[in-house]
């Protein structure tokens, strides 16, 4: 279960955001365990954020219920006052609304969601992408609640994120859902995740994509209904909707999908009025995005291939996983900040030279090599020098094989 509440840290004279992983243990008071925790953090000296040591806690409420705090500030956030209250983590899985078969699936995941949790900390980028949406979110979630009226101060309440294949688009923006979901948690009683894929709006109904776009925004309609829901919806792949568009104006697509396409763009500007609503959605071509989407979206962010300093952050955060399930080992063992703090000059180097080497890699490519370089042992336990040169060899192999099918 994990919750959240915000706190001041006075000193520093800035904002700070505390979630709070519990233990899987029902009935929790929620009450008591912010009680505790909010007089702990404002009487320990925060070193760094992140994740907080509370292991030398004497508190007996903290002990048995926290699993895990984890401490952010977002300076560019919009300021809320501070919450008081702790919400539970939602184990249930994805719902499916399948109506009579004729309509797409949606996949509605209730938020915040075990699923996710780790995963906004697990994206590494160069520039402040993060925060950039977070305070888009926040700043967008902050008007809903204080009712500026959206005729008069206008917002689409829709992002595009676009860039190529597996930089972390998608991820990105079901981790901003699931993170709105905690920070947000005492003003809304409920948020949901909805999915939908592009390309099963315009490929699989070849006659009805129009009405079907409109069935699945309808239901999205009704979901939110319920102004205490709010309600993210992420529209995977958007290119589809400009491919499509594309091919009906050169006269190559039959006018349905261009209807489908039509209809989509009539319903996000429906959406517009509703205030508990946000739509992110994602592209996984870079150039040529359809104008009339890109007039729609209030944020349009190009998401790249990571720059050397994630891709060392990603690589450090694989090896520090392999070292504490010991797959990789050194002599005389290894702690689980030993890259940071132990790790000889030699190993640093190693590592650093790989990050240089895996340039252009996106980073799921770069999640992957250091399972790829395993491979090499069969799994089997390794010193980490020899490791880190096996990792080498993999990014060397893997950026050969894409550039001889020119595909990454
Ligand atoms: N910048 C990044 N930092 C860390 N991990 C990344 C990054 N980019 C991609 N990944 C990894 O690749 C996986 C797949 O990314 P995904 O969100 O599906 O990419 P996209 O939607 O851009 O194709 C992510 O879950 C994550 O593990
Ligand atoms: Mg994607």
């Amino acid at each position: 279960m994990q919750s959240s509440k915000r706190t001041r840290k006075d000193s520093a004279e800035k904002e700070l955001y505390v979630e709070v992983c519990l233990f899987d243990q029902i009935p929790v008071n929620f009450a008591l365990v912010e009680a505790a925790v909010r007089q702990y953090i404002e009487h320990t000296i925060i070193e760094c954020l992140g994740l907080f040591d509370h292991s030398k806690t004497t508190n007996e409420v903290i002990k048995k219920n926290v699993k895990e705090i984890r401490i952010d500030a977002d300076e560019d956030v919009v300021p809320l006052p501070i919450s008081v209250k702790l919400d539970g983590v939602n184990h249930e899985p994805a719902e499916q609304i399948d109506e009579n078969d004729d309509v797409a699936s949606l996949n509605i995941l209730p938020l915040p969601s075990l699923s996710l949790h780790g995963l906004w900390e697990s994206l590494l980028f160069e520039f402040s992408v993060k925060n950039y949406l977070m305070s888009y979110a926040s700043t967008a979630l902050t008007f809903t609640l204080m009712q500026v009226d959206s005729q008069i101060v206008t917002w689409n309440r829709v992002v595009l994120l676009h860039g190529p294949p597996g930089t972390g688009k998608t991820s990105l923006c079901k981790a901003l859902a699931h993170r709105l979901s905690i920070r947000f948690c005492n003003q809304f009683r409920e948020f949901q995740l909805i999915e939908i894929n592009a390309h099963s709006l315009f490929s699989k109904w070849f006659s009805e994509s129009g009405k079907l776009v409109m069935k699945v925004f309808r239901n999205i309609r009704e979901l939110t209904e319920d102004r205490q829901r709010f309600v993210c919806v992420l529209i995977d792949e958007v290119e589809s909707l400009t491919a499509a568009r594309t091919r009906a104006v050169s006269g190559s697509e039959p006018s349905d999908a261009l209807r489908a396409v039509n209809a989509m763009l009539t319903e996000l500007d429906r959406l517009k009025s509703i205030p508990n609503v946000m739509i992110l959605t994602t592209s996984n071509i870079t150039e040529a995005i359809d104008q009339a989407f890109l007039d729609r979206a209030d944020i349009v962010q190009y998401i790249g291939p990571p720059g050397v300093k994630a891709r060392h952050e990603i690589l450090s955060s694989c090896v520090s996983e392999l070292l504490k399930r010991g797959i990789i080992y050194v002599n005389g063992g290894a702690q689980g900040d030993y890259l940071s703090k132990m790790a000889s000059d030699t190993e640093k180097d190693l590592l650093t030279k790989v990050a240089i080497c895996s340039e252009g890699l996106s980073g799921r490519a770069i999640r992957r090599l250091p399972f790829i370089a395993s491979t090499r042992q069969c799994g089997k336990s390794v010193e980490l020098v020899t490791y880190l040169d096996m990792l080498n060899l993999a990014v060397v192999e893997m950026k050969d094989r894409l550039t001889s099918t020119a595909c990454w």
